[in-house]
């Protein structure tokens, strides 16, 4: 399974690079409106920078409802780094433009699916990415790493391609259910991705390996 990063925070992307697992980042508007990132040359500088930190994919949302400025700001995005990958609304524009940018060979990120009707369309569009909100479905009681599931096993069933990255994951246990229910990819905050390493076991171990290292000092 791949890990990216869920953020446009530069520091943490850093954080997640050095410790050698990254594999890609993913941004949304929120994100990036966090940073305190104004203005067009400003977003597209901040985009650039990413991609000179990590090596995969950088998932760069449209700002735009309608079709033709979905098209017209992913031309700008794609056009500014080849990792950039341009990530577009389950919306009826967007799987438009997921269609246009596939047929184009730029890479695509379907996000806001909620359901397994939404990732068909995504797939059947040459999506590159799809996105199942895991923690936003959780947040309704709806389940969201169930949903993850289905859409495995139907792309699995008819052999799509598109890749299930695994979305809105707000802790480390959402990273291990979406592992186990199949997802290629999942995006995760530091936080979650860094929970991964802690067990008291490991933290204890460590502790007793250094007190008795030290007694064979000379
Ligand atoms: O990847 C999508 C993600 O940023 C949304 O997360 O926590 O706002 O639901 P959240």
């Amino acid at each position: 399974m791949k890990f990216f990063i869920d953020t446009a925070n530069l520091e943490q992307i850093k954080e997640a690079q050095e410790l050698g697992v990254l594999d890609g980042v993913t941004t949304n508007p929120s994100l990036m409106a966090k940073e305190g990132i104004k203005g067009d040359a400003a977003i597209k500088a901040h985009y650039k920078q990413i991609c000179e930190i990590v090596e995969g994919d950088v998932s760069a949302e449209v700002f735009g409802t309608e079709y033709d400025d979905m098209i017209r700001q992913g031309e700008e995005l794609a056009a500014l780094h080849s990792q950039i990958t341009i990530k577009l609304p389950c919306t009826k524009d967007g799987i438009r433009a997921v269609k246009y940018f596939s047929e184009k060979g730029v890479k695509t990120n379907c996000t806001l699916v909620f359901t397994v009707g939404q990732a068909l369309l995504a797939a059947k569009a040459g999506a590159t990415y799809v996105s199942p909100f895991v923690g936003r479905l959780d947040d309704i009681s709806s389940d969201g790493v169930a949903l993850i599931k289905e859409i495995v096993d139907v792309f699995n069933y008819y052999g799509y391609q598109t890749q299930v990255l695994a979305a809105s994951i707000r802790h480390t246990q959402h990273i291990i259910d979406c592992m186990k229910a199949g997802a290629d990819v999942a995006t995760c905050p530091l936080k979650a991705i860094l929970g991964l390493l802690n067990h008291p076991l490991t933290d204890k171990g460590v502790e007793i390996f250094v007190a008795d290292a030290r007694k064979m000092e000379g």
